[in-house]
């Protein structure tokens, strides 16, 4: 009996040894990938951007009017499009996404003015390298995932911080994120989680989005935020990370997927949240946002997706 307590006594010695030196390894890991540093091409362009053509002509008050437009279009984007509120919170003064000490303190940082901000100086660049490149201010990898921002146009993202920065000010500080065990693991193992190490950062940026027209030009460019969940090909299935999240939809017209459903179908889904049989769709879905969309961008979104390849579902 003795024999076998000092026997289970080293076992268990052992495997806390092993666990606190794995853990301590991963913890490196992810902590040279999150510190890796990146050089990233100089981005520059207005903010807000000036009127131009008809509009130029037709206004008495130029730069009233530029700031103005520029923040009716921001507010469309970020409400029906692009969700920097789902993660920055909805007066975007910062909200901790998860915030449990085994997993991690993943915040999503003030973007007001007020105490907290992270966001005080920032040039079109810092911008740029923020939601289209996945880099922090110091050149290091950031943890938000871009991947679904990487297409915004200048014209775009101008108009997104113009919305920001007329956003009142809230004082929140959250603190810096920090990595816990899970996701030191998540970071360590995972290459495609962060988004700055797959992407080419001198490739330019489109200045203006596709023309406004119902089109699957306009809808491959806001398809783009679609495919962080949906995935590249829009297939679906299951994602790793969020046990909360749903199995998630195949839009291709493969028959697990949009094959029979029409445009009409469609649009209720987006507007209303409901499937072609009526069922709901999960809030996890951010159906709720996509209904802000309008016509023209929700007709857009349908053109392309029938032109996309039939994949089965989950086949990513
Ligand atoms: C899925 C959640 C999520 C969404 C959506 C999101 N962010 Fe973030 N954002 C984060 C997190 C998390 C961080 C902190 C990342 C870090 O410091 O490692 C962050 C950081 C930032 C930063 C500071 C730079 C940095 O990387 O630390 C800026 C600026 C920013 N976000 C702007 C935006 C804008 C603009 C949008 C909408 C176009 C947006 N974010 C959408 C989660 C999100
Ligand atoms: C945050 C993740 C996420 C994003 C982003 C997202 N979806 Fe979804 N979507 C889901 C999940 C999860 C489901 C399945 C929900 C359910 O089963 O209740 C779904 C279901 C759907 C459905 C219902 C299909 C069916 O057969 O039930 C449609 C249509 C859809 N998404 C379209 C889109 C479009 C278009 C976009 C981009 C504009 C988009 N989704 C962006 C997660 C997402």
């Amino acid at each position: 009996m003795k024999k076998f307590l000092r026997y289970l006594a080293w076992s268990v010695a052992a495997i806390v040894v092993l666990a606190v030196g794995a853990s301590f390894v991963l913890a490196r890991m992810a902590a040279s990938r999150y510190e890796t540093e990146w050089t990233v091409h100089n981005a520059d362009f207005p903010i807000p951007f000036p009127l131009a053509g008809n509009e130029l002509a037709a206004s008495t008050q130029p730069e009233a009017d530029a700031l103005e437009a520029a923040i009716r279009r921001g507010q469309h984007l970020v409400d029906s499009r692009v969700g920097c509120k789902g993660c920055h919170g909805g007066d975007l003064g910062g909200a901790a996404i998860v915030d449990v000490a085994l997993v991690g303190h993943w915040i999503a940082p003030n973007l007001t003015a007020g105490a907290g901000s992270v966001v005080e100086g920032y040039t079109a660049n810092d911008w740029d390298r923020a939601v289209r490149h996945g880099v922090r201010r110091n050149g290091q990898t950031s943890s938000m995932p871009s991947q679904d921002f990487l297409n915004l146009s200048d014209h775009e993202l101008s108009d997104i911080v113009t919305y920001i920065r007329s956003m009142p000010a809230v004082d929140r500080d959250l603190g810096p994120v920090r990595f816990g065990p899970v996701f030191n693991y998540l970071v360590a193992t995972d290459p495609n989680l962060m988004i700055a190490f797959k992407l080419d950062h001198n490739k330019p940026h489109a200045v203006e989005p596709p023309i406004a027209a119902p089109g699957a030009e306009l809808g491959a460019h806001i398809a783009q935020v679609c495919s962080g969940c949906h995935g590249a090909n829009f297939s679906g299935g299951k994602l790793a990370g969020d046990p909360n999240m749903p199995i998630v939809a195949n839009l291709t017209p493969h028959e697990s997927g949009l094959r029979d459903w029409t445009e009409e179908d469609f649009i209720r889904a987006l507007r209303e949240g409901k499937r072609k049989d009526g069922t709901d769709i999960s809030p996890m879905m951010p159906w709720r946002a996509y209904a802000q969309m309008t016509d023209t961008e929700i007709r857009a979104l349908w053109a392309y997706l029938e032109t996309i390849p039939a994949v089965e579902k989950g086949a990513r």
